[in-house]
């Protein structure tokens, strides 16, 4: 089915050869209140367990463990709200590669200081002035850097996908996968290597209502570009068009792209850490905060916590609010 598409199956597992012993394998996770409140089986994938705090780590190690010996010595540069940015820092950290990472002036703290203390040289630029990509671009050209971007390269995209393969071996018996789009790299992996293994099964995107790029794109039919950046404490999600790549993957793969609330995240960061004893950021949390009220037939549904790089204090503040509910719809 995904013949025609940027990515394959077989690209998944050649990530997943080569992030064996590299990458953690995260634990599946389940608790009964959560599936009280879903009205099924829930399995929660803890990315938030992953080396650097994240899913990401799997995409830009398989990015830069395939760069040539020239390209190695001359670095990689990649643009990030933090989390690729820690996952480039330590692969480049790994491999012996020098990382310069590209970050927005409001990138939470930890997510920062994290890729730093792993010895990545740190540009900041700011979300609303600076044209990121140019910026980058430029101080690639600048110093021969290889760019890997945090989500629209088939590399990374392969090594997001290593997630689902995980999943789906630890809990074959999903019948549905909720997965959070910020890019849609994760979406992408996601899809190709989920529906490789069970053709049935349905892929749901979730965005904050917010930051609804992806959902706002499958319903035109094509790329839509938000207005404004979107204002959303999902900092990793706040994108205000897909990325290329993942896109003409997602387009074709994802079943849906449901949207949460500010509110329902913070709830579920509640749950992760409640039931799970999973520590999610709001990004993170996204995909929990959607299993409550699907329109998706009866059985068993994996949930991605993407990740967990969260201030104490902003944990802190985010839980202690308790947050009202309204129900997500399908796109
Ligand atoms: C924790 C977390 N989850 C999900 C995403 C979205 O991933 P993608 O850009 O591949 O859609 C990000 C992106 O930074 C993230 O940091």
């Amino acid at each position: 089915m995904s013949a025609a598409l940027p990515l394959a199956a077989a690209d998944v597992y050649d990530a997943q050869r080569r992030l064996r012993g590299v990458a953690a394998s995260t634990p599946a996770l389940s608790h009964p209140t959560l599936d009280d409140i879903a009205g099924r089986s829930v399995v929660s994938k803890a990315e938030a367990l992953q080396r650097t705090g994240s899913f990401k780590f799997r995409g830009a190690y398989n990015a830069v463990a395939a760069l040539s010996p020239r390209e190695r010595r001359r670095g990689v540069i990649g643009a990030s709200s933090g989390n690729h940015a820690q996952a480039l820092a330590l692969a480049g950290r790994l491999l012996g590669v020098p990382v310069t990472v590209v970050v927005p002036h409001d990138a939470p703290k930890a997510k920062v200081d994290g890729a730093r203390a792993l010895g990545a040289d740190i540009v900041a630029y700011h979300r609303q002035r600076d044209d990121r990509d140019a910026l980058t671009d430029r101080l690639s050209v600048d110093h021969g850097y290889t760019v890997v971007p945090s989500s629209s390269a088939h590399a990374v995209m392969a090594g997001a996908g290593t997630v689902a393969l995980e999943l789906l071996w630890q809990a074959p018996v999903l019948t549905a996968i909720l997965v959070p789009v910020g890019g849609g790299g994760l979406a992408a992996g996601t899809a190709v290597a989920a529906k490789h293994i069970n053709p049935n099964i349905k892929v749901i995107g979730v965005e904050p209502q917010a930051a609804a790029d992806t959902a706002a794109s499958l319903q035109a039919g094509q790329l839509a570009e938000l207005a404004a950046v979107p204002d959303t404490i999902a900092d990793g999600l706040r994108h205000t068009s897909p990325a290329p790549l993942p896109w003409e993957i997602n387009r074709v793969l994802l079943d849906g792209v449901v949207t949460v609330t500010d509110a329902q995240i913070v709830q579920a960061m509640g749950w992760a850490f409640k039931h799970l004893k999973v520590v999610a950021e709001p990004s993170g949390a996204v995909a929990l905060a959607a299993m409550d009220g699907l329109d998706l037939p009866p059985g068993p549904v994996g949930v991605i916590i993407s990740g967990g790089s969260v201030d104490l204090d902003a944990f802190h503040r985010l839980v202690a609010t308790p947050p009202p509910r309204k129900e997500p719809a399908l796109a």
